[in-house]
Order: structure tokens, then C-alpha cells, then sequence
């Protein structure tokens, strides 16, 4: 805050609380009874109002609150940019409370950090952490079961767009990914978009147009493969989906295939790293090879 509105802020808490403390003190002064002993106010014809002080241990409860406030006002922060005499703030709170909870974190897994990701996925003190973290941090985008939806991959069928060993995974976790797949309308024009999709779902093994298909053979050859490989097997360096498992990341009809190669799609997994830190994304890793263990 600025001096000014430092100062601002002071003189409307100091007058405030004068001002409530001379309002106290009028009310409670005895009322002169000479004109009337009613404040005059009659309610349903005959009911009236004595215009009596209020008790005074009721007034003194006012005065406490008055003297509370004073004494709160020393002591911590609100009067402008004044700290208070114990110097406490909510950030420092904030700050006391985290590494509190990151030493007792620390300790609880200090044991599973000599601990690879393939035998955390056995630990299931290690799995239930992986498993609340996941909730809070992963299951708005991929699902609490986990099986995706469309436009975020599935992490359980054991289709991978960037590898499914424990490392790879653990990168895409902890460093994030974006998948780009470019648009081929232009290129393609709508007859080649629709040829290509009838190849596409021949590689997925789908029922298809075969005259259609063989036309978008070489087109495929042409302007896919260099990404997605020639028997489309997909590569994990570019993130580029395996096209032969009938398993889609952005929908699996015909149409939805079709849209995905004419407008092409820019997928990004957030990196985590930055927000859980070295632990959880071990955490959370293990907990994602848990669930392809039983699977
Ligand atoms: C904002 C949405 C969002 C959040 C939050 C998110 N992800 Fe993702 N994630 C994605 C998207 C989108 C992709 C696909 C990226 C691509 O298409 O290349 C992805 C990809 C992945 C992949 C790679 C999948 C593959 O097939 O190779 C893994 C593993 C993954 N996420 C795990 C997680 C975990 C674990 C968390 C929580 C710590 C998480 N994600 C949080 C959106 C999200
Ligand atoms: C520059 C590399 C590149 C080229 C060239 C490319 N793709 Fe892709 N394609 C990708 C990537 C990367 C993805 C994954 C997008 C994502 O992360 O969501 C993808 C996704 C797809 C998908 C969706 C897969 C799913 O699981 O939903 C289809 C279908 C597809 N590509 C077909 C094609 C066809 C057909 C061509 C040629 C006309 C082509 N791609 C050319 C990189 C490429």
C-alpha cells in the first residue's frame, strides 16, 4: 500500500472506532423525561415505546468489543501498512503450515525414494498418495477412472501417444506434451480427406470403403507416414497416435476421424513439475503404471 492510502486507511479505522465509542457513550446517557416518557411511535392503535438506555452490562459488552478491537489492532496487522507488534501474517502462516506439511511429507516417503517406479507401483501406502494426488491434479482432464475422454488420452488401455515405459511416462507427466497434428484440408481437398479416412480405418482394422481406401493409399504414403509411419504404427518421439489399434484419442467415428485430419487438433498436457515437484510426480507416475499393471 501506498503512504497515502496507508494513512487513509488508518484515519477511517481510527475514526470508526472513536465514533463507535461516542455513539455508546450518547445512547447510554440518561434521557430527560419532562415531554413524554414514550418515543411518541404507536404501533396496532393503543401499543408504545419507552425510550429507556440500555442495560449497562449490555452497554459494557459494546465497550469490550471497542477495547478488543484496540488491542487487535496492536497486535496485528490493519492499520494500513502497520504490522502489528507480533509481526504475524497470513502469508507467513501460509508459508509455516506448507513446510510443516512438506517436512512431514518428506519424512513419510523419504523410504521410497531409493525406490524405482516399477516397485513403487507395488507400495500401497505410495499408490494411495499417487492415487489422492491423481484426483486432485489429473482426474478433471483424463477421468477419475482414468480412461480419458475425448480429446484426453486414456491412460489405462495401454495405448501411448508418447511410450508407455515408466520414464516416458513419468515425462509426460513431469515436463508435459503438446501434440500437433496438422490440418490437410487444404492440401488434401474433401475427396482426399475422404479417401484417406476410409485408409485410415482400414489400417485400424474398422470396416471401410476398400475402393476409397486404396485411393488414399499413396496420399497416405505421402503426407502421413513421415509421422505416423508407414503401417501406421504411430511414433512416440513426435507423439504421433498409432492409427492401427482402433483406439482414438479424439473419437473414434468416421466423422470424427475425418474432422480430425481435415482441421488437424493441438493437444497439450500441462507440465506438472512445476506445481507438485520431483516426489509427487514419482507419486502420481506409479500410480499410472499401477493401474496398466492390473489391467
Ligand atoms: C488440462 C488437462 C490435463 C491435466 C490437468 C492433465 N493432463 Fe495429462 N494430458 C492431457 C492431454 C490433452 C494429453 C494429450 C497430449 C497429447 O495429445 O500429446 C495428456 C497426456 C498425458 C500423458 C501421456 C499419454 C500418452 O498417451 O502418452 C500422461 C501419462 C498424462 N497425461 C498423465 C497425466 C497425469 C498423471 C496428470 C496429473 C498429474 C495429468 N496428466 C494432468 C491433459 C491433461
Ligand atoms: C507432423 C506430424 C504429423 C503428420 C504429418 C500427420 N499427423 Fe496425424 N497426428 C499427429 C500427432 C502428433 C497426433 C496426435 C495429436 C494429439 O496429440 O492429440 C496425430 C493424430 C492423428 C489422428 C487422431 C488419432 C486419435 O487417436 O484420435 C488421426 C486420425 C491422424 N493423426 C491421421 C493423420 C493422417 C491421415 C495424416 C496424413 C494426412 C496425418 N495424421 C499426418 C502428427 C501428424
Amino acid at each position: 500500500m501506498s503512504g497515502f492510502w496507508s494513512w487513509f486507511v488508518i484515519t477511517l479505522v481510527v475514526v470508526n472506532v472513536l465514533a463507535a465509542w461516542w455513539l455508546i457513550w450518547w445512547t447510554s446517557r440518561p434521557i430527560p423525561r419532562e415531554e413524554s416518557e414514550t418515543t411518541q411511535h404507536i404501533w396496532d392503535e393503543d401499543l408504545e415505546e419507552y425510550n429507556n438506555p440500555l442495560p449497562r452490562w449490555f452497554l459494557n459488552l459494546f465497550y469490550l468489543t471497542i477495547v478488543f478491537s484496540v488491542i487487535y489492532l496492536v497486535l496485528y496487522p490493519g492499520l494500513g501498512n502497520f504490522s502489528g507488534l507480533l509481526g504475524w501474517s497470513q502469508q507467513g502462516q501460509y508459508q509455516a503450515e506448507v513446510e510443516q506439511a512438506e517436512a512431514r511429507f518428506a519424512e513419510r516417503f523419504a523410504r521410497f525414494a531409493e525406490l524405482s517406479l516399477e516397485e513403487l507401483a507395488r507400495e500401497p501406502e505410495a499408490l494411495a498418495a499417487g492415487h489422492n494426488l491423481y484426483m486432485n491434479h489429473c482426474a478433471a482432464c483424463h477421468g477419475s477412472d482414468a480412461r480419458g475422454a475425448v480429446g484426453f488420452p486414456n491412460l489405462r488401455d495401454g495405448d501411448w501417444l508418447w511410450g508407455g515405459s515408466p520414464r516416458a511416462i513419468r515425462a509426460s507427466i513431469a515436463r508435459g506434451r503438446t501434440g500437433v497434428m496438422p490440418g490437410w484440408e487444404a492440401v488434401l481437398g474433401d475427396q482426399g480427406i475422404v479417401e484417406v479416412t476410409e485408409f485410415t480405418l482400414a489400417l485400424s482394422g474398422r470396416e471401410h470403403d476398400a475402393e476409397l481406401a486404396t485411393a488414399g493409399a499413396p496420399r497416405y504414403q505421402q503426407f502421413c507416414s513421415a509421422c505416423h509411419g508407414e503401417s501406421g504404427q504411430g511414433n512416440t518421439s513426435l507423439g504421433a497416435a498409432s492409427l492401427r489399434n482402433d483406439r482414438w484419442v479424439h473419437g473414434g467415428s468416421r466423422e470424427q476421424i475425418a474432422d480430425v485430419i481435415r482441421r488437424g487438433r493441438t493437444n497439450i498436457m500441462p507440465a506438472q513439475l512445476p506445481i507438485l515437484g520431483e516426489q509427487r510426480v514419482d507419486l502420481v507416475t506409479a500410480y499410472v503404471l499401477s493401474l496398466n499393471l492390473e489391467d
